[in-house]
């Protein structure tokens, strides 16, 4: 069965907890949830990761290569900062579908900028636990497509 990876970067595990006022209250549990239940509307598998140590991010997307048609990203602070993160997606060249729960655009400076956007099919932000979703959907359709 073909499956997406969905991985979440450093301090989404605190989802729920962590600044809710940006974030919102839902968990990565209820995002793990909602993923699940997406994938299995479009018939995909799933396998939803999350750390927060750059390196263990990099052998998953390494790893993803064997077994994933696609990647949903969230790379967290990781994104504005990695080029080994944008080197790894480029070297599997998986279809990468970026996702943030906040808009980035419309918070400081610093996250304006996305090291994983040039390599990824799109972006999407600012839509909550929806901009996960919408990822999923967006990578069904170019997987569908061929
Ligand atoms: C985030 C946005 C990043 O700027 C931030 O560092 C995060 C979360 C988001 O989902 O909105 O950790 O990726």
């Amino acid at each position: 069965m073909t499956s997406l990876l969905i991985l979440n970067g450093p301090n989404l595990n605190l989802l729920g907890q962590r600044q809710p006022e940006v974030y919102g209250h839902t968990t990565l549990d209820d995002i793990r949830a909602a993923c699940a239940t997406r994938c299995a509307a479009h018939n995909l598998a799933m396998r939803f990761e999350q750390s927060n140590h750059e390196g263990a991010l990099i052998d998953l997307i390494h790893g993803a290569a064997a077994d994933q048609a696609g990647i949903v990203l969230n790379a967290g602070a990781f994104t504005h900062t990695s080029v080994a993160l944008m080197d790894a997606a480029s070297s599997v060249a998986l279809p990468l579908v970026e996702v943030h729960l906040s808009n980035i655009h419309a918070r400081e400076p610093f996250r304006h900028h996305s090291y994983i956007a040039p390599v990824a099919l799109g972006q999407i932000c600012g839509f909550g636990a929806q901009s996960y979703l919408l990822a999923i959907d967006a990578l069904a359709a170019h997987l569908e497509a061929g």
